[in-house]
């Protein structure tokens, strides 16, 4: 039975969610990924040893963290201490053009998977296990634009349910959030457009998936740090409009 410390990771298949399991596996860490399709890379990590299971679910399904906990208990006599919320739901709307499906559906996706974990979580540890539950949010909950009009507000819905969470399931879970800026192409973005964007960061291009990842690492191990957001965005929630006139 491996001693490593066990960490469930959603989204971990691709983009963020894969580099932030790539990371964790180098400092040390088990990873039980969870994702809704299986990909190559997360295949090779399971056969290199670095992800222990690969759990194929749908994070919006209201029965899974109320399942899945003691379910991992029974297969690896504890639960998770570390959990980190990459999924995501990210489609193009308007204020006009969204309905209740939509506003819905990122809703769950976005925020209510992360709150039913986190509280399953503790419905399911023993008084003396402690956790460290993190979520990647956005910047844009720390300077508003109103494109993705469902997703800015799942995402706004997350980040004011972090400090509550903190609150409320201390000292058993630690609970904090990472906004990222852009880091990878997003929305059909070309490779010339997203470089552009990122230029325009106050600290100029270049944040990429790894930092983010770094940063998920020290809100995991930093045992003295909850209820926080940390934005890594190369400055972008500090952008102004004055800013993007005069580059
Ligand atoms: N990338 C960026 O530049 C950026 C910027 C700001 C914030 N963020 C945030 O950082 C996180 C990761 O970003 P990302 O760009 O890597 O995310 P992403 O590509 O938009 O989505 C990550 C994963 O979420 C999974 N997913 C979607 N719905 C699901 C469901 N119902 N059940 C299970 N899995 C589901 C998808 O799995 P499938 O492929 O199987 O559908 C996908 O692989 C997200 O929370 C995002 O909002 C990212």
């Amino acid at each position: 039975m491996s001693t490593r410390p066990l960490v469930l990771v959603t989204g971990a298949g691709k983009r963020l969610g894969l580099a932030i399991t790539e990371t964790l596996i180098e400092a040390g860490w088990d990873v039980l990924a969870l994702v809704r399709t299986r990909t190559p890379a997360l295949d090779t990590l399971l056969t290199a040893g670095g992800v222990r299971e690969i759990i194929t679910h749908d994070v919006s399904d209201p029965t899974l963290w109320f399942s899945l906990w003691p379910a991992l208990r029974t297969r690896y006599g504890r639960l998770p201490t570390g959990f980190v919320h990459a999924a995501s739901l990210f489609e193009l709307d308007t204020p006009r053009s969204t309905d209740w499906t939509a506003i819905e559906a990122h809703r769950r996706v976005n925020a209510d998977t992360f709150v039913a974990a986190a509280t399953a979580w503790v419905q399911h540890a023993q008084p003396d296990e402690r956790g460290s539950f993190i979520s990647l949010v956005d910047q844009k909950v720390h300077r508003l634009n109103p494109d993705h009009y469902a997703y800015t507000l799942s995402k706004l819905t997350l980040a004011a349910s972090i400090p509550f969470l903190a609150q409320t399931l201390a000292p058993q879970l630690r609970v904090n959030g990472v906004s990222p800026g852009l880091t990878l192409p997003s929305g059909g973005q070309t490779m010339a457009e997203f470089e552009a964007a990122q230029a325009l960061f106050p600290l100029g291009g270049g944040l990429a998936p790894a930092d983010i990842a770094r940063a998920v690492l020290f809100l995991l191990t930093q045992v003295w740090i909850t209820g926080q957001m940390l934005a890594v965005d190369g400055g972008q929630h500090l952008q102004s409009d004055h800013d993007i006139v005069l580059r």
